[in-house]
């Protein structure tokens, strides 16, 4: 596995591969690795002969008073992990090889990007899409995967990806989950036990929002309601949103589509959890 720390070493691997028309498969992780990632590795691997992964916690993502001085960091398991996958190249740039001093063009994430997580986390999306529009043009790969778990992520991604004319295809890859229902997030790890076992009441919520609209419920606030009275039970649980959104505009809409994601955040003591499920229905 070769291992990249700088754009001298990356730029004339991808050039080798580029000439020799090989397929390259893209897995953007943060690190901290779990088996949510490795998952996307193996989804990269259906699709492209060489598969790079890259390592890098963004730091233009982070708001002023979020994580990113503690989140959590694990270079060498990471390169251990990989390694076992055969991923073929790992790209963990740091933070002044990514960014240069003075820096003044960013992605503009548009209107999407104020919903939902924007409401919270306002500057979040300008961070994910520039340093990934950076990460496309670096790795130049002809597949890109996405969780599923990152929904407004993944759809905004897509948007740039369409919108900006960027050579790729992107693909979801779904979401893995714990036995219980909860979604496998590095952030996992700063749940106390106690929250740890309520988590799983995001699962749940979605499973019931879902059951509704598959028994035949069509009006979102019924769907919302059944979502809500599920996280109400859960002590502590503050509940930040939970609806249901179209995969065309990533909106609300009432009464419901033939398509779409159910979508929640909360916070569990001081910490974040979103988790979403899709759902399809007959027309
Ligand atoms: O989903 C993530 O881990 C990050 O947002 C990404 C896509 C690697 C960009 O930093």
């Amino acid at each position: 596995m070769i291992v990249c720390r700088t754009r001298v070493e990356l730029f004339p691997r991808i050039a080798e591969w580029k000439r020799a028309g090989v397929q390259i498969g893209f897995v953007p992780t943060m690190g901290a690795l779990h088996d949510g990632h490795l998952s996307l590795v193996r989804v990269a691997r259906e699709h492209a002969r060489q598969v790079v992964v890259s390592i890098f916690v963004n730091p233009t993502q982070f708001g002023p008073n979020e994580d990113f001085s503690r989140y959590p960091r694990a270079p060498e398991r990471d390169l251990e992990l990989l390694e076992r996958e055969r991923v073929e190249l790992v790209w963990m740039p740091d933070a002044s090889e990514m960014y240069g001093h003075d820096e003044q063009i960013t992605v503009d994430p548009g209107p999407v990007a104020k919903v939902f997580e924007g409401v919270v986390r306002p500057e979040h999306f300008r961070g994910v899409l520039t340093v990934v529009a950076k990460l496309l043009h670096q790795v130049q790969p002809d597949v890109a995967v996405f969780g599923q778990k990152d929904a407004q992520q993944l759809f905004l991604v897509r948007r740039m990806v369409a919108d900006l004319a960027f050579p790729l295809r992107i693909v979801e890859a779904p979401t893995a989950r714990e036995s219980d229902g909860l979604a496998r997030s590095s952030r996992n790890v700063y749940l106390k036990q106690v929250e740890r076992e309520q988590a799983d009441a995001l699962w749940r919520a979605l499973s019931a929002g879902k059951g509704l609209i598959m028994r035949g419920e069509r009006s979102l606030a019924a769907v919302e309601r059944s979502m809500r009275d599920v996280l109400a039970s859960v002590p502590g649980c503050d509940l930040q949103y939970a609806t249901v959104v179209s995969e065309t505009g990533f909106s609300a809409c009432d009464p419901l589509a033939p398509s779409g994601r159910l979508i929640i955040a909360v916070k569990l003591g001081s910490v974040r959890l979103i988790d979403n499920e899709k759902y399809e229905v007959e027309r």
